[in-house]
Order: structure tokens, then sequence, then C-alpha cells
């Protein structure tokens, strides 16, 4: 199936939403990230956070005092932040719009920082619509802000996929995705589409999501092309590239 031929829109379904809390575990990744963002958003104060998800990182950096407005255009994962806010006795601000119609929306360099986390920006499939995303990022950054986006390793699906799918698949738990009783793991691995697998231990309850594979390099390529030109690249949030590493952060400055 040719890339542009997949499908052009993100979709979540109610089941992964109820997981998505056991898969992350919220205490677990910040053992591992906090440090990485501590660093990246010092002297910052102003944060656009692209994917609120069920508001991990949005009341993390709440709690510490940024000035964050959330982005989550998926109705189901937005109230589950909110719940979760509730519980957390913080306020989100959040916006719903689409990544690729941000520009019509924010004004140019609204923020310090924009943060696309959790291997979001995979649920685009076309070029053109990550390409759109990741301008419209730059867009809403002021001089000197940055873009912190990450993805999974997929070169490693991509070159393994099919020991990865007779159930050797390699995966150390420690970082974004950090839950012992919901696993995910890749299902579908093709040239351009990974089918992911979630599943809670305890229920056998399952979820699904469909999702673009980068190849390596091409993260890079998108983000000079889309008008960054100081990126400096992170594996589990060290800096520079490591083969064996589970996910790639990329810091595209302004
Ligand atoms: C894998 S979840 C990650 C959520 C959270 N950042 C985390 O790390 O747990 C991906 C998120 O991207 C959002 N998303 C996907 N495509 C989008 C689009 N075209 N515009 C805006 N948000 C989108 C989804 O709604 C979802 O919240």
């Amino acid at each position: 199936m040719g890339r542009h031929e997949i499908k052009d829109h993100f979709y979540n379904t109610q089941a992964l939403v109820d997981l998505w809390g056991d898969f992350i575990d919220w205490e677990k990744r910040f053992l591992t990230m906090g440090g990485f963002l501590d660093e990246l958003l010092s002297g910052r104060k102003k944060v656009f956070e692209t994917c609120l998800g069920d508001g991990c990182d949005a009341i993390h950096l709440l709690k510490k005092g940024f000035d964050v407005t959330s982005n989550e255009v998926d109705s189901l994962f937005s109230k589950k932040a909110r719940e979760n806010a509730d519980k957390h006795d913080v306020m989100l601000k959040v916006t719903g719009f689409d990544w690729r119609e941000i520009d019509k929306h924010l004004f140019e360099g609204e923020f310090d920082v924009a943060l696309c986390l959790g291997n979001s920006l995979t649920y685009l499939f076309r070029k053109e619509d990550q390409l759109k995303a990741l301008r419209n990022f730059r867009h809403i950054l002021n001089d000197g802000g940055i873009l912190v986006v990450d993805e999974r390793n997929y070169p490693y699906f991509l070159e393994n996929a099919a020991k990865i799918l007779k159930g050797d698949f390699r995966y150390s738990g420690k970082y974004m995705y950090c839950g012992t009783k919901v696993h995910g793991r890749p299902v579908e691995i093709e040239e351009n589409k990974v089918v992911m697998e979630y599943e809670d231990g305890g229920t056998g309850k399952k979820a699904y999501l469909v999702l673009y594979p980068f190849r390596k390099g091409e993260m890079l390529s998108l983000l000079k092309e889309a008008g960054f030109s100081k990126i400096t690249t992170y594996s589990d949030f060290k800096k520079g590239y490591e083969k064996n590493a589970d996910f790639y952060q990329y810091v595209a400055e302004k």
C-alpha cells in the first residue's frame, strides 16, 4: 500500500483511552523523562502541548508552574484528561484543533515550547500532513522557541518485522510507556503501516492503533523541510543517536 493511500485522520477508541493510564504509568514516565524536560524547559514559560492525551504531561507541567495550553482534538481523550485534572486539582487550558489547522487559530510566535510527545506525529500518514503539522508547530513558536517531538524506534520494527511478529519484541518498558499492567506490541508491520495492540494483562481488554512508521532519518528531514535548522537528536532522553533505543526525541529550535 502506498504512503498516500492509507488514511488522513487520527482515531482513538474508548477502549484505548481506558487503557492509556495503565499503559503509560505516569509516575514511572517522569522517572526517566522528568530530568530531560526540566533541562529543556528551564527559562521557558509558555508551553503548547500539541496532544494532551489523558493529561499526564500537562498536569505534571502545570504543577511545576508552567503556563500550559493543551491541545486535544479527540473528545474521548480530553474528557479523560479533564477527569484526571480534577483528581489532581489543576485547571487545564484546552484547545481542540487538528494540527493541520492550528495556523488558522493561533498567532505566530505565541509560545516558547511546543511538545509533541508520546509517538504522536505517527498518527499522520501523508507527508504533506506531517509537514503541515510541523510547520504549524513552528508557526506558533517565538524566535528561539523549541519543538520537542518524538518517535518510536521504527527502524528496529521495520528491520526485524518477522522476528517481532513471532513474539520476539524488544522493549525496555522504561520510557514513555512504562506500565506493567497494559502492554503494547506491534501485531502488523508493513512498510507504510504498523498496527499496535494494547492489552490489559488482567482483564484481557484490547485496543489498537494504526500508525505510520517513520524510516531512519525521515523525521529529521521532515523537521528540516518544515523550516527548523538547529535540531538535536536524543535517544531515550540522552543526547545522540543510539541504535537500540526505544524512542528518539528531537529538539528543534526556531
Ligand atoms: C499516542 S497519543 C499520545 C498522547 C500523549 N501525548 C501521551 O504521550 O500519552 C496521540 C495523540 O495525538 C492526537 N492526535 C493525533 N492526530 C492528531 C491531529 N491530526 N491533530 C491533533 N491531534 C492529533 C491524538 O488525539 C492523541 O491524543
